[in-house]
């Protein structure tokens, strides 16, 4: 075998998943399409549950993240002038790192690389071949060449548009989706938080969120219409709209300048079931989405790892394929979880176009019950900061 674990797709999960198993002792090669910058000017979201962080530390990549992070207590959901606080370590004994996951990465290829570890950029045509046999192959092209890579095991790491889950026969796979009439409108500024804990904020006009990277740089989001592009969203529509969802409080502190990158992502839930055919097993997007309302996905991409690395670390150093055996369901049953979270989060803080005035009172009836019940903010802080592993 040329080695033992290849691993497609060198975005945060194949990465962590490279750096844990090569600490095991395990080899692995890491194919990415992409270059390197191109998978770095990503940006994305900035939340780490605390088993996302311990995950980190444990792979040795926890140092930048421990020194540049900041640990976050809480957070207020916001129902125009309403707001509500949810005080994680009052009510889990459990906090949340705010660490861009751009900088998850870079810290990740830094570790890699100090590993000496094998990551193939600008690979194409990458096909998944001999799954039920003794040994697994993967073919693909580089720089003009077809190479081909045989190993004990496949990790699809390539994010939703990959080949690894379609490589799994159509009829053997089970789809769900739910797709989100409306998308974020998201910006990054120079300027300093409008307040020192994240804002997710309901409000007749659309959500808002209010979140950061450091004391002199944020991430703002609306929600727009599916139907709107960049161009449509001056830099003053943006600020504008943005001040009239946040409580006005806060909207009367707010500090203002020019964006510095501005994207719509829409919105979606999608989970492919199984985790594992033969010798493949999916990993973070490849095989789920979640809407970005419960900070989710980077963080669903971690448990993931978590258990694969533990599976294939039992099957190639101990003989045993009690864990990657197990590994799809016990994944997929947290995956569930976090899919109900962000989806119950994205429904209780969006407008929906169209419609009725019942949906816009069970808003504010949930938003109203979660004021005044401390099991209700509980439920909330324990899906937040992570449920175990
Ligand atoms: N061959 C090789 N590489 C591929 C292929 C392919 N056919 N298709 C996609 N890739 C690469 C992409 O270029 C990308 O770098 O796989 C990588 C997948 O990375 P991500 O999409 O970031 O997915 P993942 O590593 O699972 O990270 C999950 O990213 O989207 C967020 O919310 C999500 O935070 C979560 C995290
Ligand atoms: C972000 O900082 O980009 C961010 C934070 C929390 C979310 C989504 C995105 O729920």
């Amino acid at each position: 075998m040329d080695t033992q674990v290849v691993i497609i797709g060198g975005g945060p999960s194949g990465l962590l998943l490279s750096q844990l198993l090569n600490r095991a002792g395990i080899a692995t090669v890491i194919l990415e399409r992409s270059t390197r910058e191109h998978v770095l000017s990503r940006i994305r979201a900035g939340i780490l549950e605390w088993g996302s962080v311990e995950l980190l530390r444990e792979a040795g990549v926890g140092a930048r993240m421990d020194a540049e992070g900041f640990a976050h207590d809480g957070t207020w959901i916001t129902d125009a002038d309403r707001m509500v606080h949810i005080d994680f370590k009052a009510l889990t004994g459990k906090r949340v790192m705010v660490y861009g996951q751009t900088e998850v990465t870079q810290d990740l290829y830094a570790a890699q690389d100090a590993m000496g570890a094998t990551i193939l950029h600008g690979v194409e045509d990458v096909r998944i071949l001999d799954l039920d046999g003794p040994q697994a192959a993967v073919e693909f092209t580089l720089n003009g060449e077809k190479r081909r890579l045989t190993c004990a095991y496949v990790a699809g790491c390539d994010g939703f548009h990959g080949v690894s889950r379609r490589t799994i026969p159509e009829e053997k796979r089970r789809e769900f989706e739910r797709v989100y009439p409306f998308g974020w409108l998201g910006i990054l500024s120079r300027t300093p938080p409008v307040n020192d804990e994240l804002i997710y904020a309901n409000s007749p006009h659309g959500f808002a969120l209010a979140s950061m990277r450091n004391a002199n740089l944020v991430r703002y989001y609306v929600q727009v219409p599916l139907r709107d592009t960049v161009e449509d969203w001056s830099d003053e529509r943006f600020w504008t709209e943005f001040r009239r969802r946040i409580p006005s409080s806060a909207a009367a502190k707010l500090i203002t300048g020019p964006s510095i990158e501005k994207s719509i992502a829409p919105l979606r839930s999608f989970v492919s079931e199984p985790l594992r055919w033969g010798r493949l097993f999916l990993v973070g997007d490849a095989a789920h989405i979640v809407p970005p309302t419960g900070a989710k996905g980077l963080n669903l991409a971690a448990s993931d790892v978590f258990y694969l690395h533990q599976a294939l670390t039992e099957a190639l150093k101990q003989n045993s394929d009690k864990g990657i055996d197990a590994y799809s369901d016990r994944a997929l049953r947290r995956i569930w979880k976090a899919m109900r979270f962000s989806w119950q989060m994205t429904t209780m803080l969006h407008r929906f176009d169209g419609e009725d005035s019942f949906a816009a009172q069970m808003r504010r009836a949930t938003l109203a019950h979660l004021a005044e019940s401390e099991t209700a903010r509980r439920d909330l802080a324990e899906n937040y900061v992570g449920l175990p592993y």
